[in-house]
């Protein structure tokens, strides 16, 4: 079957679901199949492709039109320009995070020597971002998952990095289990936020298959903001920094937990939409 066919046979697949764009997703995924740029797609529209490709692509846009997210098909997303290996089982790394990580790139003078702590790794996304851009940066990040870990180490082989080592336990159990007896500049997290009672009405891509782990804060959806910020202070050096990314409307609630937990000058940033989605205070 010539590609223009194969694609438009993937499109019938998908073209049910309003959230998915049915042509860029099958030139997307037939492009990963051919290993060839999505460009080679548009260009070669009366080219030939083998059975086993064919069988591939409809096996693919098959669980697409079942909901499973492309990235996890595709096994990737780009993330603050670099591309990150991604499988089920960590969350798909989301652009509104790279407000975080800019913010802390912008803090750190990219020549000083810190020591930052990431909360909650996932794919490694805001850990090897700020490796990478931040070359004198010595980053560790932490998860309760085996998945993430591996993941998270998995890119940071292919994104070539030494700055940054992770580790896995339950919160700061993973620094006390490994011996690392170290205070931070900066203590970084995008920890699960939402509400419990809210997951149930994620879109189904989400829902039903992004890992529960990276997804539920607890029933008001805050309960990580509580206990990072009770033991966070603890490892963070005098006047050291806590950032957390922070769902659309958890900007005063979590301000206000940081506040009762002792921290000082703690603001408040909002995302393109002008929705609050950073929240950073400083250790007494
Ligand atoms: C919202 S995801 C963030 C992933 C990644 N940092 C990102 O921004 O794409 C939250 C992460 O926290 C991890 N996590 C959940 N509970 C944890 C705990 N008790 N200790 C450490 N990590 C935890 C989850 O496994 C998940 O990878």
């Amino acid at each position: 079957m010539v590609i223009n066919d194969l694609l438009a046979r993937g499109m019938a697949l998908i073209e049910e679901r309003e959230y998915s764009n049915p042509r860029l997703e099958a030139v997307l995924v037939l492009a990963h199949l051919l290993e060839v740029d999505k460009s080679y797609i548009y260009i070669h529209g009366d080219k030939e492709v083998s059975k086993d490709i064919e069988h591939e692509f409809m096996g693919i846009m098959g669980k697409r039109a079942n909901g499973h997210p492309l990235q996890y098909l595709l096994n990737r997303e780009d993330f603050m320009g670099l591309s990150f290996y991604i499988e089920e089982g960590v969350l798909i790394p989301r652009p509104e995070t790279e407000l975080l990580v800019e913010f802390i790139i912008d803090y750190i003078c990219k020549d000083s020597r810190v020591n930052i702590l990431d909360i909650g790794v996932g794919s490694g996304a805001i850990s090897l971002s700020i490796a990478k851009n931040c070359p004198n940066a010595r980053v560790i990040g932490i998860d309760i998952g085996d998945t993430p870990i591996k993941v998270a180490n998995i890119n940071k082989e292919s994104l070539g990095i030494e700055n940054a080592l992770f580790y896995q336990g339950d919160m700061f159990e993973a620094l006390e289990k490994n011996k690392i007896d170290k205070r931070f500049h900066i203590i970084v997290s995008n920890p699960p936020y939402i509400r419990t009672k809210d997951l149930e009405d994620l879109q189904v891509e989400v829902r039903d298959h992004e890992p529960l782990l990276a997804l539920d804060g607890g029933c008001d959806g805050l309960n990580f903001y509580r206990r990072i910020s009770k033991e966070a202070s603890r490892y963070l050096k005098a006047d050291g920094m806590l950032a957390y990314e922070i769902g659309f409307n958890q900007g005063e609630e979590v301000r206000d937990i940081m506040l009762q937990e002792g921290y000082k000058d703690i603001s408040i940033l909002k995302d393109y939409q002008g929705h609050d989605r950073i929240v950073y205070g400083f250790k007494n």
